[in-house]
């Protein structure tokens, strides 16, 4: 009988992060809306929410968040042979912001170039695929660049609107994780078709039934729970399954969802007092979101890096499980074991120096620039400004600079 082979090391090698240069402050939006600042700030868990502006999207956020992570990992984009971005608010029904992506970062002219859909799952249907073409041999030594971007948008004065936010969350994959090398083969997954959350082609704002969604979640971690165990081979009725993680980072379109799903955790698994790990466990992982808000695709992925770099432990081969929620829905738990020196290589992207270098908006702009991106499909073009942007609409065409 021919000898199983042990399938490759496979996970992520570096890690790139953007977002909007401008935010609203969630104490700002409480009162222009005659609301207690405390139920957004301590009853949703975010204080701030990035903003794009008009020159922004999907594209210049993922190629922004991508040429970070081919810098921060030193990697040649020649070197990438897969280049998936996963995002819900694409901007052509047929080219994908990849494509936009491979063309602003020079990536490869012999990659396999697409994108993602399933809500914020979408970025780690991306990534799961990245991780078996490495553990199969597919790459032959190249690497995977995999992006989460989305620009997270609900109508004004709506309930979803202080859940807003926007950013990009770039992963690349192969077989060198310096950053978290991710366990083969365990994995559980929980996925319904339901109309939890949804936009249709002709609406930039996206609906969604909010507590019906809260719901829908924790149905599709619980499912996952279920599965991932199962794949560990574990006993159902044994309780503490999720013990040996040192944290566990959620899906977070809000701070105050990640511990609803972690109290759901803990209870699905025997836990009491399933708050008593939520310090050690999750909190670290909630600054990033808190200041940026829901960015879908890429949110999970922005709560991981604030875990490594701001976990008072250093997390160096510690093992953390990861749940993605895509809302429709597609939830998955997955688990991977942190690189020794992960946490120095997120806190050198020095994150934190450029949230806090971002600027207000007072609300009257936000509420105009919210306006304003409504008109982006067929916004004139304009070389003012630099770096990577969109300079305008030129016959139906996206035009891009660097
Ligand atoms: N002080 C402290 N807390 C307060 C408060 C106050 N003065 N006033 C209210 N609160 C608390 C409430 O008790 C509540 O906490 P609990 O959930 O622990 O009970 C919290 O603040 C929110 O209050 P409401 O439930 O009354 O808020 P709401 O009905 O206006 O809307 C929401 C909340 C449904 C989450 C809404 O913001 C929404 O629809 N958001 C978008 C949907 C969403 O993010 N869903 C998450 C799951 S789906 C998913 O994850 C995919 C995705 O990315 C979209």
């Amino acid at each position: 009988m021919p000898r199983m082979e042990s399938p490759r090391a496979a996970g992520i090698e570096s890690i790139g992060i953007a977002v909007p240069d401008a935010y609203v402050d969630l104490a700002d939006l409480a009162a222009a809306r005659g609301v207690e600042p405390a139920k957004y700030i301590a009853g949703l868990g975010v204080t701030r929410m990035a903003i794009p502006s008009v020159r922004e999207d999907a594209v210049t956020l993922a190629a922004r968040a991508g040429e970070r992570a081919l810098a921060s990992g030193a990697i040649d984009p020649a070197s990438i042979g897969l280049l998936i971005v996963g995002t819900e608010t694409g901007v052509d029904h047929s080219k994908p912001v990849a494509s936009f992506v491979q063309g602003l970062l020079g990536v490869s002219r012999s990659a396999r170039v697409f994108e993602t859909k399933h809500a914020c799952y979408a970025a780690t249907a991306a990534l799961q695929m990245a991780l078996d073409w490495v553990r199969s041999g597919s790459a032959r030594g190249k690497k995977a660049l995999v992006i989460g971007a989305d620009v997270a948008r609900y109508g004004l004065r709506t309930p979803g609107e202080p859940t807003q936010g926007a950013g990009a969350a770039a992963l690349v994959v192969s077989d060198s994780p310096a950053i978290l090398a991710v366990d083969a083969g365990l994995s559980g997954v929980a996925s319904e078709d339901v109309l939890d959350f949804w936009r249709p082609l002709y609406s930039k704002d996206a609906f969604v039934d909010g507590h019906y969604s809260v719901s829908c979640y924790l149905a599709a971690l619980e499912g996952a729970f279920v599965d991932y165990r199962r794949s560990a081979g574990a006993d159902g009725s044994a309780a503490g399954f999720t013990d040996r993680f040192d944290a566990i980072v959620y899906h977070v379109p809000y701070g105050k969802m990640a511990r609803k799903a972690h109290q759901h955790l803990r209870r699905c698994d025997g836990d009491a007092d399933p708050d008593a790990s939520f310090d050690r466990m999750v909190a670290p992982s909630l600054v990033y979101p808190s200041l940026v808000g829901n960015c879908y695709a890429a949110s999970l992925y922005l709560a991981f890096a604030s875990l490594l770099a701001h976990s008072e432990r250093d997390l160096a081969g510690r093992s953390v499980a990861l749940f993605s929620y895509g809302s429709g829905y597609c939830g998955e738990l997955f688990s991977g074991t942190v690189a020794e020196g992960a946490r120095e290589r997120v806190r050198a992207l020095a994150f934190d120096a450029s949230l806090a270098a971002r600027r207000r908006l007072p609300i009257a702009e936000y509420e105009e620039l919210m306006r304003a991106r409504e008109d982006q499909d067929r916004m004139p073009r304009s070389d003012d400004g630099e770096g990577i942007r969109l300079l305008g609409v030129e016959q139906h065409k996206r035009v891009y600079a660097r």
